[in-house]
């Protein structure tokens, strides 16, 4: 295990931005993990805990160098551990990329996974927000997973609810915030799949492309064209996929705005609130009167012209500046519609 000093970020996360680490190491077991943060004495001015623990720094935006310690998560394998007459059990290392893991599962026939096809990172950060994509959560899908205490230095199992997942939410990001390290994730997926198309972009999707038989290859497919199609590809332009997450208001709330704005797009949930698509939103305001943020750009950062959900860096934006365009589009969508944006990326 190698302990790097001083080194550029910008190859570790998906913005693409620069920002240092006064230390940086990988770790490919539960032993390695407990080498670096357990007061190793060749280098006692490391320290004990981590400032961060990197997955494929695909929804982190760093605002500033880390003077601290980031671990890169690499725990690697996959592994069936179990089956029953309708169920496979497959246990991933926190440290596999998620869509080569889905691609995995697609060779094998084991479904569940396939809406959410071509999401970047790693298996380890899939249950910290409960990732989700056209119609699927990975709460669906999920049995249990192992996690590392970094203060009582031992391994706890969470089972589904005890991760408590909402959208993009779980225990992970809120009462348990930088306590655990997520080594493994064991998931359930069907035999016989059970297909999910109730998103209406998926289906109009799969028309399209001329299905006549539906199959879990078919669905990853037309996911995988969709996003292909509005969502930039991070090695090509700097993202973290959607910034804000959409916001969740009371009935009655989306009932006022639809009569002001008739035009807002909301979808219902089963216990009477309604999700509002920030994309709407945040198209509909813009920097000046009359303009949107949609395909604005201030320097290197800005507003995706294909989706307003999603920032991007040009080239050489700073952290701090993509941050201070979120904090104005923010503003703008509270003052024109007294709806609360809540970034969904980590900001750091
Ligand atoms: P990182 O960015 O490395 O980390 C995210 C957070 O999790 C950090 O707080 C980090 O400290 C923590 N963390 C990571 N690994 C561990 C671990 N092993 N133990 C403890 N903490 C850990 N998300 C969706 O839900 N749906 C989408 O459709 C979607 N589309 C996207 C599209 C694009 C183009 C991009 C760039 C991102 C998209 N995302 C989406 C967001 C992102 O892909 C997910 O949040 C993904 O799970 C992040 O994984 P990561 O390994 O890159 O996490
Ligand atoms: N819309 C606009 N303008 C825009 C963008 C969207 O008006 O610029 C409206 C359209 O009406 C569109 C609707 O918003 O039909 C929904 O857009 P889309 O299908 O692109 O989905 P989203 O709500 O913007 C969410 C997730 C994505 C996920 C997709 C597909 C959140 C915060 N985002 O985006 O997740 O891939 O649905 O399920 O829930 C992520 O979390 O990083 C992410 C990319």
């Amino acid at each position: 295990m190698q302990i790097q000093e001083n080194i550029s970020l910008k190859p570790f996360n998906s913005f693409n931005v620069e920002a240092h680490a006064r230390y940086f190491a990988r770790f490919k077991s539960v032993t390695e993990l407990q080498q670096l943060v357990g007061g190793d004495v060749r280098r006692p001015e490391l320290p004990r805990k981590p400032a961060l623990i990197l997955g494929g720094g695909s929804n982190l935006l760093l605002t500033r160098d880390i003077d601290g310690l980031v671990l890169k998560n690499e725990i690697k394998g996959i592994e069936k551990v179990q089956e029953d007459n309708d169920y496979v059990y497959i246990k991933a290392g926190a440290g596999e990329n998620w869509h080569q893991f889905v691609l995995h599962c697609l060779d094998n026939n084991w479904a569940g996974v396939e809406n959410l096809s071509l999401i970047p990172g790693s298996v380890g950060a899939s249950p910290m927000q409960n990732i989700g994509a056209y119609g699927v959560e990975i709460k669906e899908l999920f049995h249990e997973l192992k996690a590392w205490h970094l203060r009582e230095k031992c391994n706890y199992t969470f089972s589904a609810k005890e991760c408590e997942f909402g959208y993009r939410e779980s225990v992970f990001k809120r009462k348990y915030k930088d306590q655990f390290v997520i080594l493994e994730v064991c998931f359930r997926l069907r035999k016989q799949p059970v297909f999910s198309t109730s998103y209406g972009s998926l289906r109009q999707e799969l028309e399209q492309m001329g299905v006549q038989q539906l199959s879990i290859r078919a669905i990853s497919e037309a996911v995988i064209r969709i996003r292909s199609s509005k969502l930039p590809d991070p090695a090509v332009l700097g993202n973290a996929g959607s910034f804000f997450k959409n916001p969740v208001v009371a009935r009655e709330k989306f009932e006022s705005l639809k009569q002001r704005f008739p035009q807002v797009v909301g979808y219902e949930n089963a216990d009477n609130s309604v999700k509002l698509a920030a994309g709407w939103l945040i198209e509909q305001c813009g920097p000046e009167e009359g303009s949107s943020w949609k395909g604005y750009r201030r320097g290197d950062a800005g507003c995706h012209e294909k989706q307003a959900l999603v920032l991007v860096n040009y080239g050489n934006a700073r952290g701090d500046e993509l941050f201070r365009l979120s904090e104005d589009i923010l503003q703008s969508v509270h003052q024109k519609f007294d709806v609360l944006l809540e970034r969904e990326v980590n900001i750091l």
